[in-house]
């Protein structure tokens, strides 16, 4: 078998979308080993869930650079000296420049929890219950410049009940997190999927997986 592909994370809070990829890697079949986990914040609980996990861990606060580009020129010498080929964003809520987007385009990840291109940014559950949407979901995508842009990776679609509030969406939505964003960093760090221009392609949707894209919806649509 080929060498585990190596993986940075990019957290900044709670770090369950992290926990969800540690859990993943921990099988000795997983294509990728997490070996460095960078937080802008201190303190947050996504560094303890990799200091559990005995991988290492790195503050670098935005807040300590005069510019992004300081900011982000001190990220890049953190994963390249930890030798990381795939960067995944994971609650990440740093905006990120041209420059390093395009450093290490295509070898980045993130998650967004929307099916993309529908309702990027923040607050997504607020604004898919104002629009009344009865589908939503989550989507990991490779980073561009452009917030919440890129190209497609795998996408889980999630019902919206009548009644639910913002925190209902908000964990039913992060439950089909936990299992996209681990299936996701598997295609593409097996080498299963690959971009081409502004999509990616390759076998995005194994047989077996299917419940990840079209989960059984309930009797009320
Ligand atoms: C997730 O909903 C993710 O999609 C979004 O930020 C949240 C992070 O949660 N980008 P966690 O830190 O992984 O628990």
């Amino acid at each position: 078998m080929s060498a585990r592909k190596r993986v940075g994370v990019l957290v900044s809070g709670r770090g369950s979308n992290l926990q969800a990829l540690i859990d993943a890697s921990q099988a000795p079949d997983y294509p990728a080993e997490i070996v460095l986990v960078i937080s802008n914040v201190a303190g947050v609980h996504g560094l303890a869930r990799a200091e559990d996990a005995g991988i290492p861990t790195r503050v670098i606060s935005h807040k300590d650079f005069a510019t992004r580009q300081d900011f982000e020129a001190m990220l890049d010498e953190a994963l390249t000296g930890a030798h990381v080929e795939l960067l995944c964003n994971a609650g990440f809520m740093r905006l990120l420049t041209e420059g390093f987007v395009t450093r290490w385009l295509n070898r980045h990840l993130n998650i967004h929890p929307s099916l993309l291109p529908a309702f990027k940014g923040l607050h997504t559950h607020a604004r898919v219950l104002e629009a009344g949407a009865r589908i939503t979901g989550c989507t990991v995508h490779f980073v561009r410049a452009a917030m919440d842009d890129g190209p497609i990776v795998a996408q889980a679609a999630v019902p919206v009940n009548p009644g639910d509030t913002e925190d209902d969406l908000a964990a039913r939505v992060l439950q089909a997190e936990h299992r996209l964003y681990p299936h996701a960093l598997r295609l593409v760090t097996s080498g299963k999927v690959r971009v081409d221009g502004e999509h990616v392609v390759g076998m995005p949707q194994p047989e077996g997986e299917t419940a990840l894209f079209s989960p059984p919806l309930p009797g009320t649509f």
